[in-house]
């Protein structure tokens, strides 16, 4: 992930989408794969939110320029000028909401109608740390997690329409909840459906990079070399502010995974 040394290489510009129901953790996942950050309790995005990050793959640079959108339903008309022309999607449920799965299956269904017919598409699970009794093993492990505080429930981080689900309430510290999605199930799916499939979690990290580094290896890199480096769709409306911040951080350089907290260990996006 060094730029220095790299200055030959131009970054392939990757347009990616964040797609799924109201508090699934979507921003949260952007902020781990970022700024590898988790914060407690995200408030919910408005409209969609702007970032990059840069990757290293073989020996090309990747700017993943992200657009995470607005999960609340009355956002739901904003999102074609999210994903057309993108290169990829991440569509996001939460493994303790079937509801969430249920609205991840319907983007899926959309972007297959609408979107980019060669998008490629990571079907993704997250918040597995709150179905996993090991998940504090795990974070001790990967050395990267942002420890909980161990504050009431918010309701910041819960939507305000009538597509919030009341088990995607955020629990402070990370309290178990029942799974309501089985992984075999899902990867069923994903795999009739010729979808990239994994289950995350943005709070300890896990599985975070292999999702961003299989959708780059994914990737039609040369196609969109050919097609005069990729992106479109800049649009700057609806950028949320802390958002749109860390983006326009990134723009000015790199940003490295995990350099706050793990020295540089994995750093790399492994792309
Ligand atoms: P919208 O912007 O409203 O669409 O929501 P979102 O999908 O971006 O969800 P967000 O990232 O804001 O996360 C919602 C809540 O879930 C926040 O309180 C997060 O801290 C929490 N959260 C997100 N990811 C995880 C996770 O992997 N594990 C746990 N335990 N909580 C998570
Ligand atoms: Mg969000």
């Amino acid at each position: 992930m060094s730029e220095s040394g790299a200055a030959s290489t131009t970054p392939v510009q990757v347009k990616l989408v964040l797609l799924g129901e109201a508090a699934v953790g979507k921003s949260s996942v952007v902020l781990r794969f970022v700024q590898n950050d988790f914060q407690e309790n995200k408030e919910p995005t408005i409209g969609a939110a702007f970032l990059t990050q840069k990757c290293k793959l073989d020996d090309k640079t990747i700017k993943f320029e992200i657009w995470d959108t607005a999960g609340q339903e009355r956002f739901h008309s904003l999102a074609p000028m999210y994903y057309r022309n993108a290169a990829a999607a991440v569509v996001v449920y939460d493994v303790t909401s079937s509801s969430s799965l249920e609205k991840a299956k319907s983007w899926v269904k959309e972007l297959q109608r609408q979107a980019n017919p060669n998008i490629v598409i990571a079907f993704i699970g997250n918040k597995v740390d709150l179905v996993q009794p090991s998940s504090a093993s795990e974070a001790d492990e990967s050395s990267n997690t942002i420890q909980p505080t161990s504050s009431e429930d918010s309701d910041d981080s819960e939507a305000d329409d009538a597509t919030a689900t009341p088990s995607n309430k955020q629990s402070a510290g990370g309290a178990a909840k029942d799974r309501q999605v089985s992984k075999e199930e899902v990867a069923a799916y994903a795999e009739e459906s010729n979808l990239l499939f994994f289950e995350t979690s943005a709070k300890t990290g896990e599985g975070i990079v292999e999702v961003f580094t299989e959708i780059a290896h994914k990737i039609p890199i040369n196609d969109i070399l050919s097609q005069g480096r990729g992106t479109t769709g800049r649009n700057t409306a609806g950028r949320n502010s802390s958002s749109a911040a860390a983006g326009q951080a990134n723009n000015n350089g790199r940003v490295q995974l995990g350099q706050d907290a793990q020295d540089g260990k994995k750093a790399d996006c492994a792309c």
